[in-house]
């Protein structure tokens, strides 16, 4: 028997006073009360309990955080056994061996017969702030290639990759130069209106080709450093690329010298039943840029990197609280718990990957449900004729689920991503679903 979710009200008292003093208070983020108005009090893996008593199931994992499940019991043990030892030594100037053998653990987990070496930072988005500068300082290029509709942070140089929505970059122009985007190659909507599940190869021709014939055009390769890319388009909508284009990218930037560098914080450490995503694709990166879940919810982010792009001076680059030592005990805890469910998240994901498919079978609205392991997404459309996207339907639906008990989040224009703790049980995944349908149909009218 499994825990199911069970709400009385919502929001209820408490979180309705908690919510309106949190915008009294703090700055606008992405908060949405109106669709996500939940508070939470604690968590306990896959369950979140709110302040007035409602139980969840956590389906967004923190946004892509608690890969491990909520308050997972060995990292809270490593973090107490940590805290109780030191909190705090600036890894920048002193030493502490547990941050020497995470570095070490994440470089043997990395693809690629190559020495590596390991930058820590404390969020995604200073992770490839970090890839940008060893990038630059280890090949004396100073261009980047970058994805339509990708998204790698909102810090002022990142944001010069980052192309997921406007609203992300309104105002804040002008940005790093120097970055060109290019059309991600997205099996179901893409320029060229190529399906690309039935013609995979054709699609990856398309993008190379538009490398070649359009960028190449007018941006010297020879000054570009990095061709920067996230294996499976989180924020985008979950979009999961046809198998061989990244080895295709690969010979292609080989053949010019750029480097591959592999946005990873929200693939990585396990969410595609792989430690990281791009194992799937058969390369080996040049940079993984991680952060959200390797810290099991406490701050940890950075960049595992070839050695020969290495910062060699000191003072190039340093964080004061980059590779926290909390963070860091439970980032080694994090690491052994993924390994182990690995077989796991790839059942469990293909059994949620089927379920949903079962869904988009049944449902017009469905256009596409994709995904590779824990990390699933189904597109809603006004028809799968014309593909029209549907975000409104697509809110009416995040927001009847989050009625019943089950915390969804959307992404890119109109989809709703499937990204619960990899912990979690098929019966659970059941529960879930027959919520999901209900509140399908519930927004259907
Ligand atoms: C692929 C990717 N890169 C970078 C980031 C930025 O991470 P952070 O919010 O920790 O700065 C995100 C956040 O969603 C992400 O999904």
């Amino acid at each position: 028997m499994v825990v199911r979710p069970n709400v009385k009200e919502l929001p209820g008292k408490k979180a309705k006073e908690i919510i309106e003093k949190n915008f009294e208070a703090l700055a606008v983020t992405t908060q949405d009360p109106e669709t996500l108005p939940i508070v939470i009090d604690h968590g306990d893996g896959i369950l979140v309990y709110d302040v007035d008593g409602n139980v969840f199931y956590d389906f967004g994992s923190g946004v892509g955080v608690l890969n491990v499940g909520h308050a997972h019991p060995r990292v809270v043990e490593a973090v107490k056994r940590q805290a109780e030892k030191f909190t705090h030594f600036a890894l920048n100037d002193f030493f502490y061996e547990n941050a020497v053998i995470l570095a070490n653990k994440l470089a043997e987990l990395a693809p690629g017969d190559f020495p590596k070496k390991v930058v820590y930072q404390n969020s995604g988005a200073e992770a490839n702030e970090a890839m940008m500068k060893l990038v630059k300082y280890g090949t004396g290029r100073k261009r980047f290639i970058a994805f339509y509709h990708a998204f790698h942070g909102r810090t002022q140089a990142v944001l010069s990759l980052t192309a997921s929505k406007w609203v992300q970059q309104d105002r804040f122009f002008p940005t790093m130069p120097g970055v060109e985007h290019i059309p991600y190659p997205n099996p179901y909507r893409n320029p060229w209106h190529i399906d690309g599940y039935a013609e995979p190869d054709e699609l990856i021709n398309r993008v190379i080709e538009f490398i070649e014939e359009y960028v190449f055009r007018h941006v010297p390769p020879e000054e570009v450093g990095a061709i920067v890319f996230e294996p499976i388009q989180g924020e985008g909508g979950y979009v999961v690329p046809p198998k061989g284009f990244f080895r295709e990218l690969k010979k292609l930037a080989d053949s010019y010298g750029i480097l591959l560098a592999d946005d990873e914080v929200q693939m990585g450490v396990g969410r595609t039943g792989k430690f990281w995503a791009i194992e799937h694709f058969d390369v080996a990166p040049d940079t993984i840029q991680f952060g959200k879940a390797i810290g099991g919810g406490i701050p940890l982010a950075g960049v595992v990197h070839r050695a020969d792009i290495a910062f060699d001076k000191p003072g190039r680059h340093a964080s004061t609280f980059g590779g926290n030592p909390v963070a860091i005990a439970a980032g080694l805890e994090v690491v052994e718990i993924v390994k182990e469910l690995l077989p796991h998240v790839q059942e469990v994901g293909d059994y949620l990957h089927a379920r949903l498919k079962e869904l988009e079978e049944k449902y017009e609205v469905i256009g596409d449900a994709r995904g590779l392991g824990l990390a699933q997404a189904v597109e809603i459309v006004k028809s799968k004729d014309t593909k029209e996207k549907n975000p409104k339907l697509r809110d009416a639906i995040v927001k009847e689920a989050v009625k019943r008990g089950l915390i969804l989040l959307g992404c890119g224009d109109n989809s709703i991503r499937f990204i619960p703790p990899l912990t979690i049980k098929k019966e659970e995944i059941d529960v879930a679903m027959e919520i999901f349908e209900e509140s399908l149909r519930a927004a259907l009218g």
